[in-house]
């Protein structure tokens, strides 16, 4: 039974990914014990929880073992519950198909089952994505938009959306999907377009490299950043009732767009110094993804604030800043060796 003062819960998978730090940044800022779902790893990935580590519980699990989802929600006891985690990048989707259904489509049901079985009052958000309209049948795309997924892991989306659907009416649990579009930062990961391009610029314009390989330049994607969309994920909880929404700026941009703008940052032309490679282009994808997210607006009274090109160059700005601290402490490594320290 909930006490009088007693914090609020929350219980948070893919804690150590890009769209968990700022959520876990956000859940802490309001108030809430955070308790984390970390998988073991033979070296942690955690320098994206640098600022909060030490003021949330980390729970050893994983989206593939049922009963390590169990004891985590028995440990935590959530009032809300984020599903977060996932193998997310689409080019491994093809490479490891079956593991991305088991874990980013199977994971879900397995947690859902547990949450029904041992922590039915909790609230559930689930990280559903605009890869599962893959090629899509309407411009720009909403809640109503059929899928047509184009990736093994659009594939195991729609199979995890469709079971957060089927949880919430077929036993009344509040569960929520946010049907979110690209968004990015300076915490994404590497091999995502966004920050492999940032951290190009910011390499080519130090002399660290002079060719960036990419595929499909001419593709375009609805791109806003995770810092404004985490805010969606929670308002999502926040309601009376349980339903999906999409999550987009509404704009989008290509490729091409998106290279000239972190290139232009460091005084530099894209096209001097991008080159395609045909084995960064993929067997089928999305071409053109761009959301409405008018539902959300109306309804959570939720908008984007970061603008695209405010959001690249901050992700160039933080990839030099990156580079420059590397350096730094590989020349002040080098002082301290010839000083025998
Ligand atoms: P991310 O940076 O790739 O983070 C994925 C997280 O999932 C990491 O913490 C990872 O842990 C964890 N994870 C992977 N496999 C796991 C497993 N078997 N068991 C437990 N945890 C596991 O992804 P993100 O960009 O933050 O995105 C968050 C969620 O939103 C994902 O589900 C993604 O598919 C979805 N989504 C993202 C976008 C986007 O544009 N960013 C758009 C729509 C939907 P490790 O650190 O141990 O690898
Ligand atoms: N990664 C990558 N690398 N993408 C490239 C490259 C390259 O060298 N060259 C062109 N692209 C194009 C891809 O073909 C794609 O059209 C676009 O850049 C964006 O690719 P990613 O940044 O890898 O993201 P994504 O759109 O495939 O998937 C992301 O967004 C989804 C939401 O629509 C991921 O975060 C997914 O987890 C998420 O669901």
């Amino acid at each position: 039974m909930t006490q009088i003062n007693e914090p609020r819960r929350a219980l948070v998978t893919g804690i150590t990914g890009q769209d968990g730090s700022y959520l876990t940044e956000l859940l802490l800022d309001q108030g809430y014990e955070v308790y984390g779902v970390i998988r073991h790893s033979a070296s942690r990935n955690d320098w994206r929880m640098a600022n909060f580590s030490s003021r949330v519980h980390l729970l050893s699990g994983d989206l593939g073992d049922s009963s390590s989802l169990v004891r985590a929600l028995l440990r935590s006891r959530p009032h809300e519950v984020y599903n977060l985690a996932a193998q997310s990048f689409v080019p491994t989707s093809f490479e490891q198909p079956l593991q991305t259904l088991e874990i980013t489509g199977l994971g879900v049901l397995r947690l859902l089952e547990a949450l029904r079985q041992v922590a039915p009052e909790a609230r559930f958000y689930q990280a559903s994505t605009s890869e599962m309209f893959g090629q899509a049948r309407e411009m720009p795309q909403n809640e109503r938009t059929a899928f047509h997924p184009r990736s093994p892991y659009g594939v195991a989306k729609v199979t995890a959306h469709w079971a957060t659907v089927n949880y919430r009416e077929a036993y009344g649990l509040f569960c929520c999907s946010g049907i979110l579009f690209n968004h990015e930062s300076p915490r994404r990961g590497s091999d995502f377009v966004t920050q492999k391009v940032a951290t190009a610029a910011a390499r080519i314009s130090r002399g660290l490299q002079s060719e960036l390989y990419l595929g499909n330049l001419d593709a375009q994607r609805d791109w806003g950043h995770s810092r404004d969309f985490v805010r969606a994920m929670w308002l999502m909880l926040q309601q009376d009732e349980p339903r999906d929404f999409v999550i987009a700026t509404g704009a989008t941009r290509s490729v091409r767009e998106l290279c000239q703008v972190a290139f232009e940052h460091v005084g530099l032309r894209a096209d001097d110094h991008v080159t395609i490679d045909p084995s960064f282009v993929r067997p089928k994808e999305a071409k053109q993804l761009v959301g409405d997210a008018s539902a959300a607006r109306d309804q959570l009274g939720w908008r984007p604030t970061i603008s695209f090109d405010a959001m690249i160059e901050e992700m160039v700005d933080a990839a030099g800043e990156r580079l420059d601290g590397f350096s730094r402490e590989a020349r002040q490594g080098r002082k301290a060796e010839l000083s025998g320290s």
